[in-house]
């Protein structure tokens, strides 16, 4: 993740806060649209789920810069994962969701760059989140 990379997911997710409701809405439609088995996962309100997925987002853009710092709540974010049934595959699925509903939400801003920057920060998201899932495995026996 280059430094242009990390300020242009910056920009473009600051297009998005103002409207995180509507496009967390989009977000779970389509995410249930690409696999409708994914929404018995879901046990909270979809309305709560989206503003803690939105929250996730926030904080993960804000400290790109400094991930490192982030890892070890993101790989214990990885780890209750696998508690929600969450599987490997799964991450995949979010990603475009996720990728389709930032394309919905910023129009022509979401150019071929920025498509490739949040290509990028989900990947690394995902990643780390998925190193986490084998400790709270190997810990649970
Ligand atoms: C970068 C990727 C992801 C982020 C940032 C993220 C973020 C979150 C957050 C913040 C929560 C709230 C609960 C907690 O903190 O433990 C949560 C819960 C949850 N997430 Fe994710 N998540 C990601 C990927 C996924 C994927 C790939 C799935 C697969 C479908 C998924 C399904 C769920 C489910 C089922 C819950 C629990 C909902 C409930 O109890 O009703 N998440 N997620």
């Amino acid at each position: 993740m280059t430094p242009t990379q990390i300020a242009l997911v910056q920009t473009s997710w600051a297009q998005v806060v103002p409207i995180r409701t509507q496009a967390a809405a989009l977000f779970y439609g389509r995410l249930f649209q690409l696999d409708p088995s994914l929404r018995a996962l879901f046990r909270a309100p979809i309305a709560e789920q989206g503003e803690r997925l939105m929250n996730m987002i926030d904080i993960a853009v804000r400290g790109l810069g400094r991930l490192d710092s982030l890892l070890p709540a993101v790989q214990a974010l990885g780890a209750r994962h696998l508690d929600y049934g969450v599987q490997t595959a799964h991450y995949d699925t979010v990603g475009e969701a996720l990728l389709w509903t930032l394309e919905q939400g910023l129009g022509p801003a979401f150019d071929a760059d920025a498509r490739a920057a949040w290509t990028e920060v989900y990947g690394a998201l995902a990643s780390a989140m998925q190193a986490g899932a084998p400790l709270r495995q190997a810990a649970s026996g």
